[in-house]
């Protein structure tokens, strides 16, 4: 019996990197998948993938920063599946640069994308889930949200936002089963993080910066998404679960004392 035996979800970005992932986890788990993407190709590739393993899922093109798409996404999924229990909210994006760098226009379409989906998501999933009797939200925040680094203004703002907005979702929606959580993940081994590690000196930067000494794995943050969407979690809302291979645990000293990978220092 799998932990959402069941359950209908959708995850949003579920095209590529954490949110393929964790649709094909979902699955596995025994729930029934919308494959939420921009890019169409790559949501029917994943939908595919997963009907072809024995599970149930649908493809959708959806663009969550934008309303319509987001509330024809949440009445598709309640007419085509029967219902809603999770909505995995993990689509993003990143434009990089200073507050002279960044121009206006990227601004605001990473505050939609990492922002603006999380309340939209909310706003037309709350329903659906209520009629359900409950439900369980999972916004993907970052790291980034948690600290003041530079050089992604709009980024760090845009997940730090995620953070609190979540906490705000879930005391909201807590005295109606619904249940709202975040994740923050370090640096895990997606698309455009391998293109980003590509970069001189990335790759030995990221491994020093978490004490694991390693990237994480994709199906490392799908199994934190299938426990907050699962009965297990049951007694955890408002909550933003940091999975990054103990790289909060290191103070900046520590990790420039030993300027070798964790995984390669003696005791
Ligand atoms: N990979 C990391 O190291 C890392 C760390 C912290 C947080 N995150 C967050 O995890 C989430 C997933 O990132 P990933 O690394 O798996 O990236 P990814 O590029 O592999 O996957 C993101 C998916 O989101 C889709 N997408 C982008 N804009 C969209 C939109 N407007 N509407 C619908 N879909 C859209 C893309 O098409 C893509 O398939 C993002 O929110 C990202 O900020 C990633």
């Amino acid at each position: 019996m799998g932990l959402l035996e069941n359950k209908i979800a959708i995850v949003t970005g579920a095209g590529s990197g954490i949110g393929r992932a964790s649709a094909h986890r979902f699955a596995t788990e025994g729930a029934a998948v919308v494959v939420a993407d921009l890019r169409e190709a790559k949501a029917i590739e994943v939908a595919e993938a997963i009907t072809e393993s024995g599970g149930h899922a649908r493809a959708m093109r959806v663009n969550v920063a934008d309303a319509d798409d987001v509330e024809r996404m949440v009445s598709d999924t309640v007419d085509t599946m029967g219902g809603l229990d999770v909505l995995f909210s993990n689509a993003g994006t990143l434009r990089p640069g200073t507050a002279e760098e960044l121009t206006v226009d990227d601004w605001d379409l990473v505050m939609a994308v990492n922002v603006r989906s999380v309340f939209l998501g909310a706003k037309f999933a709350v329903p659906a889930m209520r009629a359900r009797g409950g439900g369980s939200i999972i916004n993907t925040a970052s790291i980034s949200g948690l600290h003041g680094d530079g050089g992604a203004i709009c980024y760090a703002a845009s997940k730090a936002a995620v953070i609190n907005l979540t906490r705000a979702l879930s005391t909201d929606y807590a005295p109606e089963g619904i249940r709202v959580n975040a994740i923050c993940p370090g640096t895990i081994e997606t698309p455009p993080i391998k293109r980003m590690m590509d970069m001189p000196g990335a790759l030995e930067t990221n491994l020093r910066a978490h004490a694991l000494g390693r990237l994480g794995q994709p199906e490392e943050i799908a199994a934190a998404a299938v426990w907050l969407a699962s009965e297990e979690s049951s007694f955890v809302t408002g909550e933003h679960l940091v999975v990054d291979g103990g790289l909060r645990a290191q103070s900046p000293l520590g990790r420039l004392a030993d300027p070798r990978p964790a995984h390669k220092r003696t005791v």
